[in-house]
């Protein structure tokens, strides 16, 4: 039944995000090579998990979701996509294939790479400012980003991420690193849905709570996935992660599950407090953990 409410809300929203972002993404770029390179990769496909979260709650916390709303939901999809082009790039995990396709260097060369993930970096922060919500939203989204996508969230997880490569970390260290590189855009996701809800505080301390359980779990699947899933299913390459530090690398394939586990057992929990304290149905919230395929 959750699965079938995770499909339908797919189906439903899904097309409205890759319409806005297909239509609107060129308006704002004055450079016709750049402008392919930035909707080449933005427009490859991808699950759109984030900005589907942040409509979700929205959703969940009942607010009616306008154009304006949109805009800034859609952002967090530009600053994703900026952070798949730097990881592939040679430099970093150096992969040819993403979204199924051959990787936004590979078609455009590492230069004109660097430069499409610069651009959709800006232009998110672009797409949450210049829009039609209240200055206090706007300038919450704001620093909301700029602390997840930046130096002391993604950009601090990818750095853990290549200075610890063939080295071996423990479990915690390697908890705060997947909490930096995946979790902070999640954390975000969800926030700004309640933000632009405009939820009550104690509220949005719970729903951030779901979100970082969220966010873990998601980067412990991907190790995962490395592992037991293939290319063709995935849309990029299987088995790169060996002199990375991943869930399997250091706990195996079994405790990697059982860990997930318990991550997505707690944020049942918190769902489930959700409903008891504010009495709002989060089966959606729920929905979306049915996304992580245990057996
Ligand atoms: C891949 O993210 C990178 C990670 C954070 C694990 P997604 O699995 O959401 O990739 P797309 O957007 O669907 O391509
Ligand atoms: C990527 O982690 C996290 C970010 C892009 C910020 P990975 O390097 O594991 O992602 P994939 O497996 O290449 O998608
Ligand atoms: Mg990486
Ligand atoms: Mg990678
Ligand atoms: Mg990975």
């Amino acid at each position: 039944m959750l699965e079938q409410m995770l499909n339908n809300f797919e189906q439903e929203n899904l097309p409205k995000i890759n319409n806005y972002l297909k239509s609107n993404l060129k308006k704002d770029i004055n450079q016709t090579t750049l402008a392919d390179s930035m909707y080449y990769s933005l427009m490859a496909g991808g699950k759109r998990l984030r900005p589907l979260l942040t409509l979700a709650t929205m959703t969940t916390l009942n607010h009616s979701i306008n154009e304006d709303d949109l805009r800034a939901t859609c952002a967090i999809e530009l600053l994703h996509t900026y952070s798949l082009i730097h990881d592939d790039l040679p430099a970093m995990d150096n992969d040819d294939l993403r979204r199924g396709m051959p990787t936004n260097h590979v078609k455009f060369g590492a230069g004109m790479a660097t430069l499409a993930g610069d651009g959709l970096l800006s232009l998110a922060f672009q797409w949450i400012s210049d829009n039609n919500l209240s200055s206090d939203i706007r300038s919450q989204l704001t620093l909301m980003l700029s602390k997840a996508s930046g130096p002391s969230g993604m950009v601090a997880g990818q750095a853990s991420d290549i200075e610890f490569e063939n080295k071996t970390i423990n479990l915690e260290s390697l908890k705060k690193l997947h909490r930096g590189k995946t979790g902070a855009l999640i954390h975000y996701a969800v926030s700004a849905g309640a933000v632009m809800s405009d939820s009550n505080k104690n509220l949005q301390n719970l729903l951030s709570i779901y979100a970082d359980d969220y966010g873990l779990a998601f980067q412990i699947y991907d190790d995962i996935l490395d592992v037991v899933a293939t290319s063709k299913q995935l849309g990029k390459p299987v088995h790169q992660d060996d002199k990375k530090n991943t869930y399997p690398n250091l706990i195996g394939l079994k405790n990697s599950y059982a860990e997930l586990e318990k991550v997505l057992d707690h944020s049942h929990k918190i769902l489930n407090q959700i409903e008891e304290n504010y009495g709002i149905d989060t089966d959606l919230l729920a929905a979306f953990l049915t996304y992580f395929k245990i057996s």
